[in-house]
């Protein structure tokens, strides 16, 4: 980083400078490496392609959560003047894929013998066109049946001459945590080290447990509630007869209020049932606001039920969607360092986003 900064260089330091101003803070010291490195990614997507020696060096940052990772990847990409851009959400984009391979491989089947890889190689194909830059925020694999795909995706995207750019609350070597099947995720985490700068964003802070009183996102605007205190909060319980199916991804789903602007579940129905990310999706595209009654503490639900509620909440907190949480205290009684715990650290932070009615007054006192 000895060489001069070039004119997009500069152009993106002053960006994060005003950026950051703009929201009333400066950058963390863990955040000023990084966004040197991003400045002088502008700079080589600033020349078209055939100028340089080889495409630029994919990204991977990682951190804990709250670092202000998804801030940095963001404030890059605005600052960016290229249209050959993408941000996407890890699980959206993993949805997309789905569909498309789906597609792609009915379609091989009927014509001739089926390939795999040309079906997935189809689908990225049309979900990127021609960008030369792809975000992925928060990028993680925790399940079996995934690895195949994100291993496959991954080589598919590092071979093309698209540079990305990933978040992660893992180092590649801590992907796919669960020991039963880290092994199959072991070449795709080579893979990683060795086709990306791995940089790492872990300040001391978490921004996110920070009191923001003049920014309140969607997400913050939810609530965790105790039974009975719906009313309070301005919700209107439901009626029976509001109970109704709503249609999500391929399935409908037994909801107990449908309303032009809001959605009623019980924890049961959503996060017991067979559901996953695409259904929370669907959800989040049409309902700008989403109650789930019934939430006990995570420690009692099953682990499955543990996962569906912590996508459940990444979508919401990702889309913006305003969720009520109506129940126990999701995170009580899970030991503070158990591995169950650190799986639940992102959705730990985004749950300190919600207002907590009844305990405000003790909130503000400790602050
Ligand atoms: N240097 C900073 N100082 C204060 N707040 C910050 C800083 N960087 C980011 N933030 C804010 O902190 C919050 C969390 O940042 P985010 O980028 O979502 O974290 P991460 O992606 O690492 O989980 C966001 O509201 C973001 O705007
Ligand atoms: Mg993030």
């Amino acid at each position: 980083m000895t060489a001069r900064a070039g004119k997009q260089h500069e152009a993106m330091r002053a960006h994060f400078r005003r950026a950051a101003q703009e929201r009333g803070f400066t950058l963390d010291p863990a955040q000023e490496a990084p966004a040197e490195r991003l400045g002088r990614l502008a700079e080589e997507l600033a020349h078209p392609l055939w100028r340089l020696r080889r495409p630029p060096r994919h990204l991977y940052l990682w951190g804990p959560v709250g670092r202000g990772k998804s801030w940095l990847v963001d404030t890059f990409l605005d600052g960016l003047a290229t249209p050959q851009k993408r941000r996407l959400h890890f699980h959206d984009f993993f949805r997309r894929l789905h569909e498309g391979v789906a597609q792609h491989t009915a379609a091989q089947h009927a014509g001739g013998p089926h390939t795999d890889g040309a079906a997935v190689d189809q689908a990225v194909d049309e979900l990127l066109g021609d960008c030369r830059l792809l975000v992925f925020d928060e990028f993680h694999a925790h399940d079996a049946g995934d690895a195949m795909l994100v291993a496959r995706l991954f080589r598919t995207l590092l071979d093309r001459r698209i540079t990305l750019v990933t978040t992660s609350n893992y180092p590649p070597a801590g992907l796919m945590p669960d020991p039963l099947y880290h092994h199959l995720f072991e070449p795709t985490i080579w893979l990683i080290e060795e086709r990306m700068d791995v940089l790492d964003v872990a300040g001391r802070t978490d921004f996110r447990r920070q009191p923001r009183p003049e920014h309140v996102d969607g997400f913050a605007l939810g609530a965790r509630l105790d039974a009975g205190e719906e009313a309070a909060a301005g919700l209107t319980p439901p009626r029976a007869d509001e109970a109704r199916p709503v249609a999500t991804h391929h399935r409908e789903l037994p909801a107990r209020a449908v309303r032009d602007d809001l959605v009623w579940f019980g924890f049961a129905e959503l996060c017991e049932g067979r559901t996953a990310v695409p259904d929370y999706l669907a959800l989040a595209e049409r309902f700008p606001t989403l109650v789930l009654d019934g939430v006990p503490p995570l420690a009692e639900a099953s682990a499955d039920a543990r996962r569906r509620f912590a996508n459940l909440v990444d979508v919401c907190c990702d889309r913006g969607v305003r969720l009520y949480l109506v129940g126990a205290d999701p995170l009580a009684g899970l030991p503070a360092d158990s591995t169950l715990m650190r799986d639940l650290d992102r959705t730990a932070s985004r749950l300190a986003l919600l207002r907590q009615p009844g305990r405000e007054p003790q909130e503000q006192a400790r602050t």
